[in-house]
């Protein structure tokens, strides 16, 4: 099936849409610079979770489904019926995600894939694997290769803060963990993709170094559970569930091909779009640009500051006008940011209602004043529990250990 090929060329782009490109590395909207998630599903080949999806998480944990979940922040899938299929037939699965160490202070956007994985692994009480891919922000960031080691260090102990379970979690950094099975995963991988295929998939040229065409095995072979042994023994058998942003789906597509070629299971995906910039929906945040997201390190001050000054609103001009026509919650970025972090859906449905048909008791400045109370809350928590991630914490996460009974509930 060309969907599932990994080398299918991309869909030819056309008119307006022209513009838009994602990759791992790069996301461009189209001309409005609005991204167009059913062009890209339908370019990557990858499929939209359904409202079945939806109630067969929650009738197999017995959870209310998770908002970024319910509200359709995580969209898109692959395969994921059959991590379904195997939770329900009593078979052991894991999941994967990573993060690519490239800035000291991670975004609000940063912590959605964690804050969404951890709540996967409580409602599954599966075990989880992290890869902090200190080796691909040196290939392509320009960064010494001790400060993307320093990064990761770092980065590791906002993830440890989501609160992920030590008993049931492996975080490993590309540099130290590279060696064993792991090693040998990524090179059995290496062995079975071309050159022609990864610049076909990566867009890659001639001037680009050798490392980057290599390093798509190194974000491969966590998708294979022998590369831990001490978590799975040699086991093949296991399947492997990535939760990510979209841009990330060409690895495991490369990834995917491969995998029934080494004997794995083709790991399934559940995908995100984008968490918006403060100043719209062109794309992705930018952590060196202070002013276009909400850093996990900010004060409520500057949470509330950040979102009068900088956030798109979608609310009218004036009052009057406010009242007459409503807000537009297409572009408003509070609102957007309110249906990731607000728990609460009646009053998300009120707040909504309310600023969309003009009362003049939910104005644009309500909304953020809302908002901003409910980052803070979440950023607030967050600095606590980083207080408390020591170094010793950090190994206790790092180290490989036996850890052969995590896949038993
Ligand atoms: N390449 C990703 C990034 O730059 C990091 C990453 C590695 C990752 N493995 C992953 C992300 C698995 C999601 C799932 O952020």
């Amino acid at each position: 099936m060309a969907a599932d090929s990994a080398s299918a060329p991309p869909e030819q782009p056309s008119g307006a849409e022209s513009t838009q490109n994602i990759t791992p590395w790069d996301v461009q909207g189209g001309a409005d610079g609005k991204i167009d998630y059913d062009r890209l599903c339908r370019q990557f080949g990858c499929s939209r979770l359904s409202d079945s999806h939806i109630e067969r998480v929650e009738r197999l944990t017995g959870m209310k489904p998770h908002p970024l979940l319910r509200r359709g922040v995580f969209f898109s899938h692959r395969d994921f019926e059959a991590i379904l299929d195997a939770h329900e037939q009593g078979k052991p699965w894991y999941l994967y995600t990573g993060r690519g160490p490239s800035s000291e202070a991670l975004h609000l956007g940063h912590l959605v894939p964690f804050m969404f994985t951890k709540w996967l692994q409580d409602a599954f009480k599966v075990p989880l694997v992290i890869q902090l891919t200190d080796d691909e922000k040196f290939l392509w960031r320009d960064l010494e290769l001790a400060e993307s080691e320093r990064l990761a260090h770092e980065n590791i102990k906002d993830i440890i803060a989501c609160g992920f379970d030590v008993n049931k979690t492996f975080i490993f950094t590309d540099f130290k963990y590279r060696s064993g099975h792991f090693n040998r995963n990524i090179t059995s991988i290496s062995r079975l993709v071309t050159f022609n295929s990864i610049r076909a998939i990566f867009g890659l040229k001639g001037e680009d170094c050798i490392g980057k065409i290599a390093f798509p095995a190194t974000q491969a072979a966590p998708a294979f559970p022998t590369s831990f042994p001490h978590m799975f023994g040699q086991r093949k058998d296991i399947r492997c569930l990535i939760p990510c942003a979209i841009d990330q789906d060409p690895y495991f597509r490369m990834t995917r091909d491969v995998a029934p070629k080494l004997g794995f299971h083709k790991c399934s995906l559940i995908m995100s779009r984008f968490f918006p910039a403060l100043q719209g929906e062109s794309g992705k945040m930018n952590a060196s640009d202070p002013n276009s997201a909400i850093f996990v390190t900010d004060s409520a001050k500057q949470i509330k500051n950040k979102l009068n000054k900088y956030a798109l609103t979608g609310g009218q001009d004036t009052k009057e006008l406010q009242i007459k026509h409503g807000a537009n919650l297409e572009v408003d970025v509070p609102w957007k940011y309110l249906n990731f972090f607000l728990d609460d859906d009646a009053e998300l449905a009120e707040i909504g209602k309310r600023y969309s048909e003009g009362d003049e008791s939910m104005m644009s400045g309500h909304v953020k004043k809302r908002l901003a109370e409910v980052l803070a809350e979440i950023v607030l928590r967050h600095q606590e529990a980083r207080k408390n991630v020591t170094d010793a914490v950090v190994d206790s996460f790092t180290s490989p250990r036996d850890m052969t009974s995590c896949l038993h509930h």
